[in-house]
């Protein structure tokens, strides 16, 4: 029986796609970058499923990609080379959130919105947010060590995983979902999968530490002249500010491009060169204490907005970049991160590298600003073509930064990895990734460039 039949009879024909309109979905990325065909696209319902999956493929020496909600931004969540597509989407089970534990166990495929809406309802909170919330699934989040913008107080993805299920290359199932928040028998290979994005294990469910819901938010929208006003702001709020929880920036061309892309007017009477969004947490009303060191801050402009409404049309104009980006063109992303003392440095530098690297290309900022995390876009350059993400990770790694911050290294930057880690960090990888999918099957050319890769063959063709 060939492969395809046989996995039809594992997940039912209604859940392995063949026909190439049902696959087309699957098949390309959210940027429009990456992708290419995949050999079938198979949909389980459980991690029974996923294991019958796994060794099917690995007796007929057929490679796989996981995917959950495919808003991965490094390419390495479609397939590239005609592999099978192993879609996470159905397992999004939740189970009852234990608010005394802090604890709750998800379904892979469940998506972040789903899991922080259950945490809500349990007055809990799942402490990690990223506007991709309502698509994204916490196997996918966990695969990528997820960050976004209130990692300043709960840290990324990595933080939260108590404990999880996988799948293994060879379709054994190791599972660690007992909630025992203190079990130290063995190596931990729940933390070893989280940031692997696939590459070492089948993510089929997680045991996620939640946090007690804070009720009262207050944000505020800060102009400032420089960075390096940007930077010395985020000292202060840390110092002056225990409820700070989170701190983003944006600079003025990605404010105007996300007011024209969002038709709407600014909320600012003036514009500046950078704007800092900062948002307070607490059981009590933050207001004062946010206004308080603001003004310890010296800052005498802000736009506090301390509803709902308010604060969340304060976040479109930070989240709203990512889609106005997307409206200009196929966008090469960047996620860098760069050591607060020398963010001046690098946000004054990286436009210039990347116009005298591509005539024409432009380039658009902002981030994360708690974590150091800049997200370089880049428009203009051939989907291929890498001269410019050559120029921005060149200058992240002379800045003393690092060439993946939250997104992942994927395909996009799998042929960094070396100069950013080093040849015996690199080589120590590889010999996990040996010792755990010996035959190279789990989303080749990921994370490690796999032998004989090429720009095309990683990339995977435009259709
Ligand atoms: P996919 O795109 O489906 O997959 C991503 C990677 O994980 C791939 O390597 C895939 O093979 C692997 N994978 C997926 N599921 C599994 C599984 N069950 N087991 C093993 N491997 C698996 N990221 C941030 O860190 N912070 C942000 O603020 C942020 N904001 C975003 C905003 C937008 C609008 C978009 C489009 C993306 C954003 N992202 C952000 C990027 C993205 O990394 C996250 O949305 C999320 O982590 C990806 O989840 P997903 O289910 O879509 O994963
Ligand atoms: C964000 O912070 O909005 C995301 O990481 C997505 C992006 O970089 O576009
Ligand atoms: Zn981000």
């Amino acid at each position: 029986m060939d492969l395809e039949r046989a996995l039809a009879d594992v997940v039912g024909a209604r859940h392995a796609l063949e026909d190439p309109e049902l696959r087309a979905s699957y098949e390309r990325d959210w940027t429009g970058r990456f992708g290419g065909p995949a050999r079938v696209v198979v949909r389980p319902a459980d991690t029974a499923e996923v294991a019958e999956i796994v060794r099917l493929c690995a007796a007929a020496g057929a490679a796989i990609v996981p995917q959950g909600g495919n808003t991965g931004l490094v390419g390495a969540g479609v397939p590239r080379n005609g592999e099978v597509l192993l879609s996470l989407a159905r397992l999004d089970g939740i189970g009852e959130v234990d608010a005394a534990l802090g604890q709750v166990t998800v379904g892979a495929g469940a998506t972040l919105a789903a899991l922080q809406a259950a945490c809500s309802h349990a007055g809990q909170d799942a402490g990690l947010d990223d506007a991709a919330r309502d698509s994204c699934t916490i196997g996918g989040v966990v695969a990528c060590d997820a960050g976004g913008a209130r990692a300043l107080r709960h840290g990324t993805a990595r933080a939260h995983v108590v404990g999880l299920e996988a799948v293994l290359a060879d379709g054994s199932t190791v599972s660690r979902l007992s909630g025992l928040s203190k079990d130290n028998a063995g190596y931990d290979l729940p933390q070893l999968l989280v940031g692997s994005e696939g590459t070492l294990g089948i993510i089929t469910a997680v045991r996620w530490r939640t946090t007690s819901a804070l009720g009262a938010r207050v944000a505020a929208l800060v102009p400032v002249a420089s960075t390096q006003a940007a930077a010395a702001l985020l000292r202060a709020l840390r110092a002056e500010a225990p409820s700070l929880d989170s701190c983003d920036f944006f600079l003025d061309e990605g404010m105007q491009l996300v007011l024209e892309q969002q038709r709407r007017a600014s909320p600012l009477s003036q514009r500046a060169p950078v704007y800092v969004l900062a948002e307070c947490a607490a059981r009590t009303d933050p207001t004062d204490e946010l206004a308080a060191a603001l003004a310890r801050a010296g800052i005498e402009d802000a736009l506090i907005a301390d509803d709902t409404r308010s604060r969340e049309g304060l976040w479109r104009l930070r989240e709203g970049h990512t889609e106005a980006i997307g409206h200009l063109g196929v966008p090469h992303k960047l996620d860098v991160g760069i050591p607060l003392a020398e963010l001046g440095r690098f946000l004054e530098q990286v436009p210039r590298v990347v116009a005298d690297a591509v005539d024409g290309a432009r380039t658009i900022l902002f981030g994360h600003l708690s974590d150091g995390n800049v997200h370089v876009n880049v428009v203009g350059p051939d989907p291929e073509d890498e001269r410019a993400d050559d120029a921005v990770l060149g200058l992240a790694l002379a800045c003393g930064g690092t060439i993946s911050a939250e997104h992942g290294v994927g395909v996009a930057k799998a042929r960094w990895l070396e100069r950013a880690r080093g040849a015996d960090e690199v080589g120590a990888m590889r010999a996990i990734k040996r010792a755990l999918d010996p035959a190279g099957l789990l989303n080749p050319g990921a994370v490690l460039p796999s032998a004989g890769w090429s720009v095309l063959g990683g990339l995977g063709r435009r259709p």
